[in-house]
């Protein structure tokens, strides 16, 4: 019984000499470098040691995204959300259905959430200015994925996305080489005021200059969306029929829809009538392995830890490039069969 008792009492003691020397090594090693140091060196340790406080910290992000109308949105939304839970973030997922009005919505609720930042594609370009202000008052970074805006720049702190004119003079170089460099263009217009849109049909227009026999004679807005596409493409070709030569749609999804409204009405898609997009999408692969299309102009969708990244650093009250432009490719239908299985979108 005694010699339990004492085995008792001494493990005891050496449990509370554990956490006692546990407790004075941790607080007094940290009182005393931050002692010790001199202002400038505290000032170093601090910020060294900020990146792994902060990584530990678990992000609430905002992700005001405009839709689902295309597969490239489609493989947006999947990459940001993957790396979301990649990181163990908390992301707030709100799909505006195509409407800046839903967008914006959502931007308030995730101010009033107190969210670490908040990321959005803007369904158009205008009209940012008011809420951007008031999450820029709440001390809340707001990053554009995708497409720009054209408010004041100060109110958000990166754009994360494509050079869209840089892609229509490519999308035009490679359209007018399918046709060679002669005939008439039908264009299918991406959603009204996206800068995708106003951008892509601005590069093409300046690049067309460069191409004296071709010509655009009719442009539509198709929304981005297949069906659209479709829709826009069988008019021009009962008003325009064999006078068309080449289509340019501002993404791939349209150009998708060009094909079968081509189809339908008894044309050959790639050969009767030639085909460039924008995107990279699988389906656009697939089809210029099948000859049904002339080329695609990559915009890189896969953006999740591009966003994550400038996320993390401007939480930590760090700066990031203003512009943290995409890395993306050209491909004719002669390069389509050996990218086609490493596509992943
Ligand atoms: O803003 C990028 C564009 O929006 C993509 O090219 C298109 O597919 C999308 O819906």
């Amino acid at each position: 019984m005694n010699k339990l008792l004492a085995r008792a009492i001494s493990s005891i003691a050496a449990i509370t000499m554990v956490f006692s020397l546990a407790a004075c090594g941790g607080s007094s090693s940290k009182v005393e470098s931050t002692q010790s140091a001199k202002p400038s060196e505290t000032a170093q340790a601090s910020e060294a040691a900020a990146p792994s406080t902060e990584a530990a910290k678990k992000l609430v992000i905002g992700f005001a995204q405009v839709g689902a109308e295309s597969a490239w949105r489609t493989a947006e939304t999947q990459s940001i959300k993957d790396e979301a839970a990649k990181r163990g973030y908390d992301l707030k997922f709100s799909d505006a259905q195509q409407k800046q009005e839903n967008q914006i919505k959502a931007i308030r609720s995730f101010i009033q959430q107190k969210v670490d930042a908040i990321v959005v594609a803007p369904a158009v370009s205008s009209g940012w200015d008011t809420v951007f202000k008031e999450a820029q008052d709440a001390k809340i970074p707001v990053i554009l994925v995708d497409r720009g805006v054209d408010c004041d720049p100060s109110l958000y702190s990166t754009f994360i996305g494509s050079d869209f004119i840089e892609e229509g003079k490519n999308a035009c170089i490679e359209l007018a080489k399918a046709m060679g460099e002669k005939g008439n263009i039908v264009e299918l217009q991406g959603s009204v005021g996206a800068s995708a849109a106003t951008d892509r049909q601005k590069g093409f227009a300046e690049e067309l200059k460069n191409h004296p026999d071709l010509k655009i004679i009719k442009t539509q807005s198709g929304d981005f969306a297949r069906a659209k596409g479709k829709e826009v493409m069988e008019s021009f070709l009962k008003s325009d029929g064999k006078n068309i030569q080449g289509v340019y749609a501002h993404n791939d999804d349209m150009g998708m829809g060009a094909i079968q409204a081509i189809e339908e009405a008894g044309l050959k898609p790639g050969v009767d009538i030639k085909i460039v997009g924008v995107d990279g999408i699988k389906d656009a692969f697939q089809a210029m392995v099948d000859g049904k299309y002339n080329a695609t102009v990559e915009c890189n969708p896969l953006l999740g830890p591009q966003v994550f990244d400038a996320a993390e650093t401007l939480v930590k009250g760090g700066t990031v490039e203003k512009w943290i432009k995409s890395q993306e490719g050209i491909y004719p239908a002669d390069k389509a069969q050996e990218a086609l299985p490493n596509r992943v979108y």
